[in-house]
């Protein structure tokens, strides 16, 4: 309510007030302990002993509930709603590489949660630290000395590019990349940063100054002042900015932040002197290098970090998603000793209740122990180059759908001619089972993020279905491949 408004308008907006707020004694409070209960007791009955009432009462309400209590916005971009004839696909199990719904259909995962499946669903190993440290004690006291915490950041630390030697835990990858920012302002002093057109960092709101898209930026300006963006994989544009600063005397960038691999703007691989020589520039410039490895970040690429196939340290990385092992929550931010000496005098300078839990930790451990138990960076990159081979073969049979298939390791794009193409390609595959991203607005570039221990079969499996797919597509457009 505006505070200069008339009185009178003020009584009314008051009295409309009142009207509205449901009184105590009339919420639905029984309903609300029944509809809980029900759920609950769904929850815990085994997944064989469910009723086929439960299970159409499940996916009956979900589409309903999304529309009155989530965001009835989300209904018109899921295929699991514009897709499916009868009930909505409703997330309800899943096991390594598939999915199945609550209708029991089955789909081969190929979008692994945009990076978070890194390890595939359920890692049994994951869901038994978790599960482990759940018996103990899943939240810190807030007082004593959290071991795992310590212990998790030390393993970390091994891990590393550099010396990268402290880290701070938190739950989202947008929180990790706020907390960098704010360590690299409190170290610098300065307020600026640099990031890439098509970047993407996260939604809160620190983070969202950063991210490279006017459709999540423009509605809510202002966001931090002093963040400029340069095209990615273009040394030289963050060359110039920081040369034209500091030779007018008005050097105010705190850091430059990238993604060693673009993963939302659909698998962009920079050239290959592209890192090194942001390093170079950093360093020259005296401004700080931030590795957004929240998607990157261990395995997916090829390597533990998207940033150690160029052997670059960065003075900050980031890193979510897989960390959590697809079990729990998950991210944080590290650093070398010296950066992360300004948040020693107060260390509540930067704090959080839940980020680093012994849960998350817990899982976290087990997700590092699987990656490396199982070298999850060289499956990715075996399956990665095994994909773009066939993938290949796929855009020479059909060019007319097809443009090309990029990425690295296990975070692949497919790039199609357009977004209606794109879109036919993406539902067709969807109607034959196999789950990947695109929405009507976007489906040019379509990820392909599998988990990185998903079976070649499943691979195999995958690629007859998309030439399936393109054919159908194919004759559909009335195009003629040139075999
Ligand atoms: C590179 C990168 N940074 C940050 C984020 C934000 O992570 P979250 O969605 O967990 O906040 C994402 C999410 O896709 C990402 O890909």
């Amino acid at each position: 309510m505006s505070l200069n408004k008339h009185n009178h308008e003020s009584d009314i907006d008051n009295a409309n007030l009142i009207e509205k707020n449901k009184p105590y004694s009339q919420r639905d409070i029984s309903q609300a302990m029944q509809e809980a209960t029900r759920m609950l007791d769904i929850i815990n009955t085994p997944e064989d002993k469910l009723t086929q009432t439960d299970r159409n009462w499940v996916s009956a309400n979900v589409a309903d509930n999304f529309a009155h209590h989530v965001n009835k916005g989300f209904l018109q971009y899921r295929k699991s709603v514009t897709e499916t004839s009868d009930f909505a696909l409703t997330d309800w199990w899943g096991q390594g590489s598939i999915l199945r719904d609550i209708q029991g259909r089955e789909y081969i995962d190929m979008l692994g949660g945009f990076g978070l499946y890194t390890y595939g669903i359920r890692h049994p190993k994951i869901v038994a630290a978790a599960k482990a440290q759940m018996d103990r004690s899943p939240q810190y006291s807030q007082e004593m000395l959290d071991p795992l915490r310590g212990q998790l950041a030390r393993v970390i630390a091994h891990l590393t590019p550099g010396d990268l030697q402290y880290g701070f835990f938190a739950n989202s990858g947008t929180e990790a990349v706020d907390g960098a920012m704010k360590l690299a302002k409190l170290y610098t002093g300065r307020r600026g940063f640099i990031s890439t057109t098509g970047g993407f960092h996260g939604k809160s709101l620190g983070a969202l100054s950063l991210l490279g898209k006017s459709v999540y930026r423009e509605p809510v300006m202002p966001l931090l002042g002093g963040v400029r963006h340069v095209p990615y994989g273009d040394a030289d544009a963050v060359e110039q900015l920081l040369r034209i600063a500091d030779s007018v005397g008005s050097m105010d960038v705190a850091a430059v932040v990238v993604e060693p691999v673009q993963g939302e703007a659909g698998a962009v691989v920079p050239p290959d002197d592209y890192w090194p020589r942001l390093r170079e520039i950093c360093t020259k410039y005296d401004v700080l290098l931030i590795a957004d490895e929240v998607q990157t970040g261990f395995g997916r690429t090829g390597k533990i970090f998207g940033v150690d196939h160029w052997n670059v340290a960065p003075d900050i990385i980031c890193f979510g998603k897989a960390l959590g092992g697809g079990v729990v929550p998950m991210s944080g931010f590290f650093s070398n000793a010296k950066v992360w000496s300004v948040m020693e005098p107060n260390p509540f300078m930067h704090t959080t209740t839940t980020g680093g839990n012994p849960l998350a930790c817990a899982a976290a451990l087990a997700a590092i122990q699987v990656m490396l138990e199982e070298d999850l960076p060289k499956q990715a990159e075996e399956k990665g180059a095994y994909l773009i081979e066939k993938i290949n073969r796929l855009v020479e049979k059909y060019p007319n759908i097809l443009k090309q298939v990029r990425g690295k390791g296990l975070l692949l794009a497919l790039v199609f001619h357009d977004s209606d193409v794109g879109y036919q390609v993406v539902s067709g595959l969807f109607k034959r089972h196999v789950l990947t991203a695109g929405t009507l607005n976007n489906a040019s570039v379509v990820r392909i993020e599998p988990a990185l221990n998903i079976p070649y079969e499943l691979l195999d499996e995958m690629l007859v279905r998309l030439e399936a797919t393109l054919e159908e597509v194919a004759s559909q457009l009335n195009t003629s491949s040139t075999t």
